[in-house]
C-alpha cells in the first residue's frame, strides 16, 4: 500500500531506458503523481502497463519535446497543477559523429532534443513550477558534456550536453528569485539502448540515485552539476 499522492512529477522520455525506470522509482516511493511524456504512447507498452496498474497516479501524455505545440498542450493539460519536479530526461545520441563522417542535420536534431527542449519545457511549465512549495528542474545531462574532460568524438552529443549545462546554469540564476532550483545531472554510464550493454550500471541503480538526489534538492543546491550518486560533477 503506497501513501496518497502529494507531489507532482513531470517526466520526459518515460517510455524506455532511464526514463521508464524513473517512472517506476517515483511510483514505488509513493506520494508522487506522475505525468509521463513519450512520443508514441501507442507503442509504449511498458509505460502503459504501469499506468494501468496505477491509474490514479500515472498519466501518459503524447509529448515530442522538440515540438512547441506538443509541449504547450502538456502545459495546458496540467492547468494550475503545481509541479514539484520537472525531470528533463529525453535525449538522443546519433551515430555519424566522427570527423570522417559528420552528419550536420543529425547534429541539429541533437541540439533540438538535448539542448533546446529542456529550456522549452522549463519555460512552458514555469507557471506550474511557481505554484509548488519546493520546485525543482532536473535536466539529465552527461559527463560527455563536461568541459573538464578533454575528449574527442561524439561531437554533436558532447556539444549538445555542454550547451544544456550552460543554459541550465543561466536558468538557475534567473529562477532563483522565483524559488525554483535548477540542476543538471550525469546519470552514470547506464545499460540502456543509448548506453549499450557494456555500460557500468543498470537503469534501476541510476534511477534510484536520480530519485534520491532530485527529491532531496533545495534552493541551496541550485546551479549544481551532480552525479546520480549525489557526488559533484566537474563542469
Ligand atoms: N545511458 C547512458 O549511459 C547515459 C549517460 C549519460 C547521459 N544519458 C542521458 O540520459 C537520458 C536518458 O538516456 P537513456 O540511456 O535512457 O536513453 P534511451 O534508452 O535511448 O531513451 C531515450 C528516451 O528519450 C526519448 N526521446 C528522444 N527524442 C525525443 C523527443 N523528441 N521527444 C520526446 N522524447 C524523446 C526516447 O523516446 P523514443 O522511444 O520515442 O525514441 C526515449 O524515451 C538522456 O538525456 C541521455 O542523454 C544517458
Amino acid at each position: 500500500m503506497t501513501s496518497p499522492a502529494t507531489s507532482t512529477l513531470v517526466l520526459t522520455g518515460a517510455n524506455r531506458g532511464i526514463g521508464l525506470e524513473l517512472a517506476r522509482r517515483f511510483l514505488a516511493a509513493g506520494g508522487w503523481r506522475i505525468h509521463a511524456g513519450c512520443r508514441a504512447p501507442g507503442h509504449a507498452e511498458a509505460l502503459a502497463d504501469l499506468a494501468a496498474a496505477h491509474p490514479d497516479r500515472l498519466t501518459i501524455h503524447a509529448l515530442d519535446v522538440t515540438d512547441g505545440a506538443s509541449v504547450a498542450a502538456l502545459a495546458q493539460a496540467l492547468g494550475e497543477t503545481p509541479v514539484d519536479v520537472l525531470l528533463n530526461n529525453a535525449g538522443v545520441l546519433n551515430p555519424h559523429q566522427s570527423l570522417d563522417d559528420l552528419d550536420f542535420a543529425a547534429w541539429e536534431h541533437e541540439l533540438q532534443v538535448n539542448t533546446l527542449a529542456p529550456m522549452r519545457m522549463a519555460l512552458a511549465l514555469r507557471p506550474q513550477l511557481r505554484r509548488a512549495a519546493t520546485p525543482r528542474i532536473v535536466t539529465i545531462s552527461s559527463q560527455m558534456g563536461s568541459l573538464a574532460r578533454p575528449r574527442s568524438g561524439s561531437y554533436a552529443y558532447r556539444s549538445s550536453k555542454a550547451a544544456v549545462n550552460k543554459a541550465m546554469q543561466g536558468l538557475a540564476v534567473d529562477l532563483q528569485d522565483e524559488g525554483i532550483c535548477v540542476v543538471v545531472m550525469h546519470p552514470g554510464w547506464v545499460r540502456t539502448d543509448m548506453g549499450g550493454s557494456s555500460a557500468e550500471i543498470d537503469p534501476q541503480e541510476s534511477a534510484a540515485g536520480i530519485f534520491s538526489v532530485a527529491t532531496g534538492l533545495t534552493l541551496a543546491d541550485t546551479g549544481r552539476f551532480l552525479q546520480w550518486n549525489g557526488e559533484e560533477h566537474s563542469w
